[in-house]
């Protein structure tokens, strides 16, 4: 190449340089990703950011389910210091927006269409009054069984596919002297079991009915009378130091083999992933007894506050760009056992559970037995959910409490607004 060549490339360079150092800017972003798993799939995010020259400020807040999180929110937005983006999801979007805090990111969704490349079930949850305020990450399904396929073996049980053979496998384990079922009882995990239990004994038409229209007759009936006991009888599995355990240490202990089962959403695969196990193998990933034809899912998003300084408004747009890049959402979810929520992603790194997790979301989509999650906040307004999830709790941790006190008591949370 000649000098004359030269010059004009290096002052290309040197004005490049110059204008991507007066648009620096900062991100900080509030979120709840603290497991092994899930700190991976947030240094993922990070990375991306910081390649477009941009300095991450992490927010995060310890706490499965996210509930610290919100809280902690709430009291900084109030005082005035939003951060950049928020995990934020499902209906709490809406309520956000309500209050006039978000950021309108229309002209980036314009411009990298995410119209076309979203299902729209999914836009639409980003969008306020039609306006996106919101990029969403993955896809969670939450009606999975994990298993440990060694502990199985030693209790002589075979993986269950329904209510009834789950409670063989688990007398089996129990006889092995294997914790059946690794739980935490805190009241989303509470929630995770009761809404599969609802799922697999009651179906889909039951659970749209009872627990995403809290139709006041279906929450008060047979139905529920028998998910509520069954949801009973798993506590007799759990071990006596349930209360209170962090998810994902209930997910070790399904690792190590010292319990059998676990009912969780897939970013406890993002826990067997990062221990280093291999799905198939080392773990199962099974539908929720009787919800095969079903899918929970969960969608975890980015809610973009708004900001006075320029340059954060230009890295808060990058953060948004980078979270629906096809290469963002499959390095991000090969981390956090969810699957890409763009369509038309190449699913050839993904294991057997996120192939069968993308299979069967497309499939439940178009059979309609694609449901919501109320755990993680996906289908009722927060103070309804809120109340309903403190009943099912109040439930599992009194044996007083008779199942004609817990309907009566859905009813009535059912009315929270
Ligand atoms: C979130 C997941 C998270 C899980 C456990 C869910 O509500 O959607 O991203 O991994 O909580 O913290």
């Amino acid at each position: 190449m000649n000098k004359g060549a030269v010059r004009p490339l290096v002052l290309a360079l040197i004005t490049a340089c110059a204008a991507t150092a007066a648009q620096a800017g900062e991100v900080e972003v509030l979120h709840w990703w603290t497991s092994g798993g899930e700190a991976k799939a947030a240094v993922a995010l990070k990375g991306t950011l910081q390649a477009k020259g941009h300095s991450w400020k992490d927010f995060a807040v310890a706490g499965g389910g996210g509930d610290s999180a919100m809280t902690v929110l709430k009291s900084r937005v109030v005082s005035g210091n939003a951060p950049a983006a928020a995990q934020i999801k499902g209906p709490s979007l809406q309520e956000w927006a309500q209050e006039g805090v978000l950021a309108n990111m229309d002209d980036l969704a314009k411009t990298e269409k995410w119209d076309e490349s979203l299902p729209k079930v999914v836009s639409d949850i980003m969008k306020y009054q039609g306006h996106y305020i919101a990029a969403p990450v993955n896809v969670h399904r939450v009606n999975w069984l994990w298993v440990n396929p060694e502990a199985l073996k030693k209790a002589g049980a075979k993986a269950p596919t329904t209510w009834d053979e789950f409670f063989v496998a688990a007398d089996a384990l129990k006889k092995a002297g294997i914790v059946p079922l690794a739980h935490g009882g805190q009241n989303w995990q509470d929630f995770t079991s009761f809404e599969a239990v609802a799922l697999g004994l009651g179906g889909v038409d039951f659970y749209r009915k009872a627990l995403v229209q809290l139709d006041p007759a279906t929450l008060k009936s047979p139905t529920m009378d028998k998910v509520l006991s069954t949801f009973r009888r798993l506590k007799d599995y759990t071990d006596r130091n349930a209360p209170g355990r962090d998810w994902n240490l209930a997910t070790a202990m399904v690792i190590k083999g010292e319990a059998g089962m676990q009912i969780m959403g897939d970013w406890a695969k993002g826990e067997f992933v990062a221990a280093g196990k291999t799905a198939g193998k080392d773990f199962l990933c099974l539908p929720a007894p009787g919800t095969a034809k079903a899918f929970t899912f969960n969608i975890d998003s980015f809610a973009f506050f708004k900001l006075k300084s320029e340059a954060n408004q230009k890295a808060q747009r990058d953060l948004a760009s980078a979270i629906m890049s096809p290469d963002f959402q499959e390095l991000f979810n090969l981390n956090k056992g969810s699957i890409p929520v763009r369509m038309g992603m190449k699913m050839d790194k993904f294991d057997d559970c996120a192939r069968a997790s993308s299979k069967d979301f497309a499939d439940s989509a178009k059979a309609s037995t694609l449901v919501p999650s109320i755990a993680h906040g996906m289908a009722v307004p927060s103070a309804a959910e809120g109340a309903i999830k403190d009943v099912v709790s109040q439930f599992w941790n009194s044996d007083k409490m008779s199942t004609a006190q817990a309907m009566d008591r859905l009813v009535a949370a059912a009315k929270q607004r």
